[in-house]
């Protein structure tokens, strides 16, 4: 028995390590992949090579090609308790986020970036909000959620669900995340993508933001989109 679960996990490592080939393939020779879902699969997963966003244009204006749709409907449970579902923003710009109230170090750090983002748009902050959404729904109940976010902004919404609406709501968003247990700790880690997503009034999918897109910048994008 512990052969086959040994096979089991050697089988899966054997496919990680295919699909970071692919990816780094493709990201060294992007032009033969231009386009291709391969493509979309190796802008979103992982970070190091996103194209870093230093100017007015998108970070990522259209990274999954246009067959490719991004975001989209969900329904999710708010810190009330409530539900709550895409229409409830439309009208408004979104500014989402996946991750985790247990994380040590991306998600604290992006939160305050959309924070501090946001409050450089002046009057034009008011046309967007700004989400959190659990990436760890067995741990991050609607009161953690909800009390968590509070730390960074009174405007920010943090989102759970069932298993099942989050591994909806991720697959729309094509947001990777995975358990990560730890030899010797009872608790666990989760290990996820870490982009903002900008979507339109709408709920139209616009922009992508990386990790190395900081305040000023964010707040640029935003301004430029916002104020059109
Ligand atoms: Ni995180």
């Amino acid at each position: 028995m512990h052969r086959l679960i040994r096979i089991a996990a050697l089988s899966g490592i054997g496919l990680i390590a295919i699909l970071w080939m692919a990816v780094w393939v493709i990201r060294g020779n992007p032009q033969a992949f231009a386009g291709t879902p391969l493509e979309a699969l190796a802008m979103v997963v992982g970070n190091s090579n996103a194209p870093s966003n230093r100017t007015s244009a998108p970070p990522v204006a259209n990274p999954l090609g246009g067959s490719v749709h991004l975001g989209g409907a969900f329904t999710l449970v708010g810190s009330d308790g409530q539900t709550v579902t895409d229409q409830n923003f439309r009208g408004k710009w979104m500014l989402v986020y996946f991750g985790y109230t247990y994380c040590p170090d991306v998600c604290p750090t992006e939160l305050q970036t959309m924070s501090a983002a946001i409050n450089k748009l002046g009057p034009l902050a008011a046309k967007i909000v700004p989400i959190f959404i659990s990436v760890d729904p067995e741990r991050d109940t609607p009161e953690a959620i909800g009390a968590y976010v509070k730390l960074f902004d009174p405007r920010l919404i943090g989102l759970t669900g069932s298993t099942k609406q989050i591994a909806d709501v991720t697959r729309a968003y094509r947001v990777y995340y995975a358990k990560v247990i730890q030899k010797g700790l009872s608790s666990y880690l989760m290990d996820h993508s870490s982009l903002v997503y900008l979507m339109d009034p709408a709920g139209r999918f616009v922009a992508l933001y990386n990790p190395q897109t900081d305040v000023d910048d964010m707040a640029t994008e935003l301004r430029n989109h916002l104020s059109q």
